[in-house]
């Protein structure tokens, strides 16, 4: 965290961050993130200023699940996050599609996990969407975590 922090904080207002600088401090921050997660996505997608912090802490919430309970805290599991700019429609923005998808995790059965209304959920789930217009999923499927943001970026390249 005191990673993404420091970048957001050498920023002077928001309207610099990208994308791929910001998935990748998030990942350079996690313990053993460089063996077990892949990046795959094009370079330079802006966001827009009003998205960086909290879509920022989404991410940050995704990662400390991971580590808990997934893919970064199992010596099987893997994560790959990999993302696709897609062109605007009449709305003049154009999309940035994130899907996070992790593997080679066990999955406690239903009925023994803990509550499942915890932060990163809510964020994923509920904030992203009320506050940014965000169009979200998260599912626990057999093998890990699924979960896909789409957000409006920036239509101005870095
Ligand atoms: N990456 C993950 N792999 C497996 N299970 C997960 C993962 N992320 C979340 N979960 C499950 O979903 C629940 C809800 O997650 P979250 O909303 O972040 O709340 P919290 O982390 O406070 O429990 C977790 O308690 C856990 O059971
Ligand atoms: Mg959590």
């Amino acid at each position: 965290l005191a990673r993404v922090q420091g970048l957001l904080s050498q920023l002077t207002s928001h309207d610099r961050v990208i994308f791929d600088e910001l998935i990748g401090a998030e990942v350079a921050a996690m313990d053993g993130g460089a063996q077990k997660v892949t990046l795959r996505g094009p370079r330079g997608v802006r966001l827009r200023s009003s998205t960086v912090q909290i879509l920022a802490m989404a991410l940050h919430e995704l990662a400390t699940n991971a580590i808990k309970y997934g893919a970064l805290g199992q010596p099987d599991g893997r994560l790959v996050i990999s993302w696709s700019l897609v062109e605007a429609g009449d709305d003049g923005r154009p999309w940035l599609t994130i899907d996070w998808r992790e593997s080679g995790v066990s999955i406690p059965p239903l009925d023994t996990r803990p509550d499942w209304k915890g932060q990163g959920r809510g964020l994923v789930e509920r904030a992203l969407p009320y506050q940014l217009g965000a169009r979200t999923t998260f599912v626990i499927e057999t093998g890990g975590v699924h979960c896909t943001i789409s957000i409006q970026v920036s239509d101005t390249k870095a």
